[in-house]
């Protein structure tokens, strides 16, 4: 179908489905085992119900917010996924220079197929750009890819904690990887396994040894904000804190890792209330990521308390089926599904977004 049928972001991912090479349609779809949480992060969303205000002036809507302390025209971000060339022959670029038409910071993977140069060439302007890390064994290959990433600009540093092993994700694991991204195994090529799926095959690269004592190495080799991706309860968050850590994304890596794992808009409900208690909340900006697919989900975020939200798949589907304009088209119809969601709710702005505009009995918080 052409592109100016697609109306909001589940259209892409059934156009990807049929268009894709199978092997990448398992390695962008899958979830781990069951997928129970791939399914679950969606469905969450679908338990919160809003109370929206009547009667507020709603002709001018500013989405805009800032996250890490960059400006950008929507709570949104484009967040890390590997092999970008699995689904397009140019990779990753194509979703930055979508992001940079519309103000969307964009968080690069390590295991990204263009190189880290390559993305930045691919910047309009001041856009911002993020750095998703996974940690290798060598502490050197670590050291380079994020002082390099830092020199050319980086404004963040995510640093994948939920992924000491990659999840299994069963429909990945039938297909042999295809190696037409394999560039992105530059970093360590002879420990590569390519035998059973892209996961298994960049599994190699993770540490699993990382821990919360490793969190001074990182402070001590890059002044980028660090930040935590893949937090998954609220002790953890307060750990982040009292390691001096900046943000946390509440993320279960899109169902991919731990199955029955929860969603992360239910960690965030049990979250957020536990640090107004004890007085925490201004200590850390939170975000969450998994199972995104409408503004409305956003705006739910916001409202719990999250300073914005990540998208993964719908991007990947959008850039696979239909290149630049196709992302560009998907970021258009969420801001736009964004300005409606603000107005029919009520609020003129994000930050006047709160627990009032909704009904979260559905996930406990009452
Ligand atoms: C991911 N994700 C991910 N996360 C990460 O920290 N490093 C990575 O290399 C990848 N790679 C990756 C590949 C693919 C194909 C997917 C779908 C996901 C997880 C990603 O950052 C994010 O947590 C989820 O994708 C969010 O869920 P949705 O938006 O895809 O539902």
């Amino acid at each position: 179908p052409p592109l100016d049928q697609c109306f909001n972001l589940h259209d892409f991912e059934s156009v990807a489905r049929q268009v894709v090479k199978k092997g990448t349609w398992a390695y962008y779809s899958s979830g781990a085992d069951d997928e129970i949480t791939l399914r679950e992060n969606h469905s969450a969303y679908h338990k919160i119900w809003f109370r929206p205000r009547v009667l507020v002036d709603v002709e001018k809507v500013d989405s805009s917010t800032t996250m890490l302390g960059s400006k950008c025209e929507v709570p949104f971000y484009v967040t890390a996924t590997a092999l970008g060339k699995l689904g397009h022959p140019e990779g990753e670029v194509v979703l930055t220079r979508a992001a940079g038409g519309h103000g969307v910071i964009q968080m690069i993977p390590t295991l990204a197929s263009c190189s880290f140069d390559e993305i930045v060439d691919a910047r309009r302007g001041d856009q911002v750009l993020w750095l998703q890390l996974y940690v290798n064994k060598d502490r050197e290959i670590t050291k380079r890819i994020v002082q390099h990433a830092e020199k050319r600009g980086c404004k963040g540093l995510f640093i994948t904690v939920d992924a000491p092993q990659l999840g299994r994700r069963e429909k990945d694991i039938r297909t042999k990887f295809d190696g037409a991204a394999s560039d992105v195994l530059r970093y360590n090529p002879s420990a590569i396994d390519r035998s059973q799926g892209a996961a298994r095959a960049i599994s190699a690269f993770i540490d699993p040894s990382l821990s919360w004592k490793d969190i001074p190495f990182f402070k001590s080799i890059t002044k980028m904000p660090i930040v935590l991706k893949g937090v998954q309860r609220v002790e953890d968050v307060i750990a982040a804190i009292e390691h001096d850590i900046p943000a946390v994304v509440l993320s279960n890596h899109g169902g991919r890792q731990l199955d029955t794992a929860p969603s992360a808009i239910e960690i965030l409900a049990e979250v957020m209330p536990e640090l107004r208690r004890r007085g925490l909340q201004d200590r850390i900006e939170v975000y969450i990521d998994g199972g995104v697919r409408r503004a409305t989900d956003i705006i739910k975020a916001l409202c719990l308390g999250a300073k914005g939200v990540g998208i993964g798949r719908p991007f990947l589907y959008a850039m696979s089926a239909y290149g630049e304009p196709g992302v560009a088209r998907a970021m258009q119809l969420l801001k736009d599904e964004f300005e409606v969601g603000m107005r029919l709710v009520g609020a003129k702005s994000v930050d006047e977004l709160g627990p009032e505009f909704v009904d979260a009995r559905g996930i406990g918080v009452h």
